[in-house]
């Protein structure tokens, strides 16, 4: 048995980690997954792995992390990125994603390894784990071959723009070290691997159990001659490295202004390299300048590469804040509001097409909505399938839009910039993982065109101020007959104002639109944009719609300014509404004629803190739509 000697045991870690981390500073950092299923023998490589070295579990890790950033140790910053934040997100709300990271050394290289479950429910932690890796150890039971496992794994691998990939080939011990076995298999996975774009990988025969080849070569394989497993993990080279050569770009992470004279932009250097003197251009804003210095902790620097972190001082005062990108000035990347880019859903809520979406890519935060997607990817085929939304798991092509332009590069060239998680907005999960592949070019295309006669001269000419009163409430609520009572009282007082009703809408410019999730979403949009083009024209819009999604009100409510967008909740309780019963439609849900009715089998997400609230049972139409006119007054 090989004995893996070259591990250090290193008990400074548990008394002294500064000690500790200072004796490990020059030391790369390689973080890899671990990709095969308990059968495959992966606890056993892993243990393997860790055998005779210091294994840091997770708390520790993260005392490391926090502490190797305060020390801003050189050239392997670690990066803990995108996914890893939502991880520890979720971690706060309870939710377990199943990832195990282990860190161990050897005297060439520090090592974080991602342990994740492997079948197919699990797709969400293998991409948690394989979003920052720089390695994939794919593992095959040399009796078995390749699986449907390894092709899915492969597949994830490669779609997560993991650039090493090692096929360790494992219990050869079981076949008896047989180098057709081994051969068999690499042929064939050298196929399917060309056929997803996998150009290169790394096969080993191994023995988790007996060790060989995991050190050393082992007498049992004289047939092999390339590398044992271990000192192929401690010369392949890191992420961090290849993005040197690549051009400079630092995604600003905070602006610091200790005093008046000092004015520094802080953050991780996504790629390239910057000296003083660099000639820089701000994205998006496109405005120039020239680097001053280049500040850490432990003094100033002539210059920094991918993976420190910095902070860096201009010669000139420009505009530069939070989720801007300082980027060299001759490439800079490119910055858009329209995407195409591959989706894996991760939460157990589907996909909501229409619905906007908090979207973080590198240090930016913007919102954004999915269209519904292209296509679906089967996992285990890779075929193609027609899809209306993903669920759990779910991969699929999909076209996005964002509220403002954001600052990117495809995911293939850069996983800071390309890489991209969505959030809800409510229960703030992190429900999706992104990899942009390009701006869709209506982009760059479609310009503001400004106008002559601003919302200002319409307001002004109609003599007051434009709002939107947004009825919200069941069907039967009162919302119609309220907003339309608040219009007669508008007009004796010479407002300009409009009505719009769903009931009237949904004949005209939605009625390609039905009472599904996603209909309802393209609904409220659709009203909200059109409120906002009526504002524009200077009118008081009154719009009556169920509108049943706190997601989709706030997103109205987001497209105007402050006071602008007043939400009124008609809270008319289900029993009332449903007595009334004015168009016979409860009865017709209660009867299960009609499907997705609002309140019987399709949710009212009531607001929260709406700026008005008028109860149905005590007060007239009349009494309540004084009490509204009340609220809003004064008009000018
Ligand atoms: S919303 O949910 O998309 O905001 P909207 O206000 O436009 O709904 O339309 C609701 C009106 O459509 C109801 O007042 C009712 O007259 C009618 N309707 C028909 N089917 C349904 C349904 N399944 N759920 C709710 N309302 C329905």
């Amino acid at each position: 048995m090989n004995s893996p000697s070259s591990f250090q045991t290193d008990s400074l870690i548990a008394d002294d980690i500064d000690a500790y981390l200072h004796a490990h500073q020059h030391k790369s950092l390689l973080r890899f997954i671990t990709c095969g299923s308990v059968d495959d023998g992966k606890s056993t490589l892993i243990g393997r792995l860790l055998y005779d070295s210091k294994m840091i579990f997770e708390d520790q890790l993260a005392a490391l992390e926090s502490d190797s950033a305060k020390h801003g140790t050189q050239g392997e910053e670690i990066d803990f990125a995108l996914l890893v934040d939502g991880l520890a997100a979720e971690r706060e709300q309870g939710i377990t994603i199943d990832v195990a990271y282990r860190f161990f050394t050897t005297e060439k290289r520090k090592f974080i390894v991602a342990d994740t479950p492997g079948h197919e429910q699990y797709t969400r932690n293998m991409v948690t784990g394989a979003s920052t890796a720089d390695l994939a150890v794919i593992l095959i039971d040399a009796r078995k071959g390749v699986l449907q496992q390894t092709r899915r794994h492969s597949f994830l691998v490669h779609l997560l723009g993991i650039r090493h990939v090692v096929l360790a080939v494992n219990k050869m011990d079981l076949v008896d070290y047989d180098q057709s076995t081994f051969e068999h298999i690499v042929a064939d996975y050298r196929t399917f691997a060309s056929s997803i774009g996998i150009t290169e990988f790394t096969a080993i025969p191994i023995s988790g159990f007996k060790g060989d080849n995991i050190t050393a070569l082992s007498a049992n394989t004289p047939w092999y001659s390339g590398p044992a497993l271990i000192g192929h993990l401690e010369s392949v080279e890191v992420a961090a490295t290849a993005a040197q050569e690549r051009a400079f770009r630092m995604p600003v992470q905070w602006v610091n202004r200790p005093n008046l004279d000092f004015r520094g932009f802080a953050g991780l250097i996504a790629s390239g390299t910057v000296r003083p003197g660099d000639a820089v251009r701000i994205v998006p804003s496109g405005k120039s300048s020239t680097v001053k210095s280049i500040e850490t902790f432990d003094g100033p620097l002539d210059e920094a590469v991918a993976g420190q972190s910095v902070t860096i001082t201009l010669a000139d005062e420009v505009d530069c804040s939070r989720g801007d990108v300082i980027a060299a000035a001759d490439d800079p990347p490119q910055a858009s509001d329209q995407f195409a880019a591959t989706l894996v859903w991760m939460d157990d809520e589907a996909m909501k097409p229409g619905r906007g979406y908090w979207l973080k890519i590198g240090t930016q935060m913007v919102t954004a909505t999915v269209q519904p997607p292209k296509y679906e990817i089967d996992v285990n085929s890779l075929e193609h399938l027609a899809a209306k939304t993903l669920g759990l798991n779910g991969i699929g092509a999909v076209e996005f839009a964002t509220d403002r332009a954001i600052t990117f590069e495809p995911y293939a060239t850069s996983r800071q910039l390309g890489g991209f998680i969505l959030i809800d907005k409510f229960t703030n999960a992190t429900v999706a993982a992104g990899m942009i592949e390009f701006s869709l070019r209506r982009a760059d295309n479609v310009h503001w065109q400004p106008t002559t006669i601003t919302r200002e001269v319409h307001a002004a000419m109609k003599n007051q101020v434009p709002r939107v009163l947004w009825f919200t409430g069941l069907s039967g609520s009162g919302k119609s007959t309220i907003a339309n009572e608040v219009e007669k009282q508008l007009n004796l007082m010479n407002r300009h104002t409009f009505l719009l009703d769903g009931d009237n809408v949904r004949h005209g410019l939605n009625r390609d639109l039905g009472f599904t999730e996603a209909d309802r979403i393209e609904n409220i949009r659709r009203v909200g944009e059109v409120a906002k083009l009526m504002t524009d024209a200077g009118l008081i819009v009154l719009t009556a719609f169920i509108s049943p999604f706190r997601a989709e009100r706030e997103m109205v409510r987001a497209m105007f300014a402050q006071g602008e967008f007043i939400e009124v909740f008609v809270d008319t309780p289900l029993e009332v509404a449903e007595a009334r019963d004015v168009k016979g439609l409860y009865k017709k849900a209660r009867a299960g004629d009609l499907k997705n009715f609002t309140g019987i089998d399709s949710p009212y997400e009531p607001p929260e803190s709406p700026e008005i609230r008028v109860n149905t049972v005590d007060m007239s139409p009349e009494e309540a739509a004084r009490f509204i006119i009340q609220h809003i007054l004064p008009l000018k």
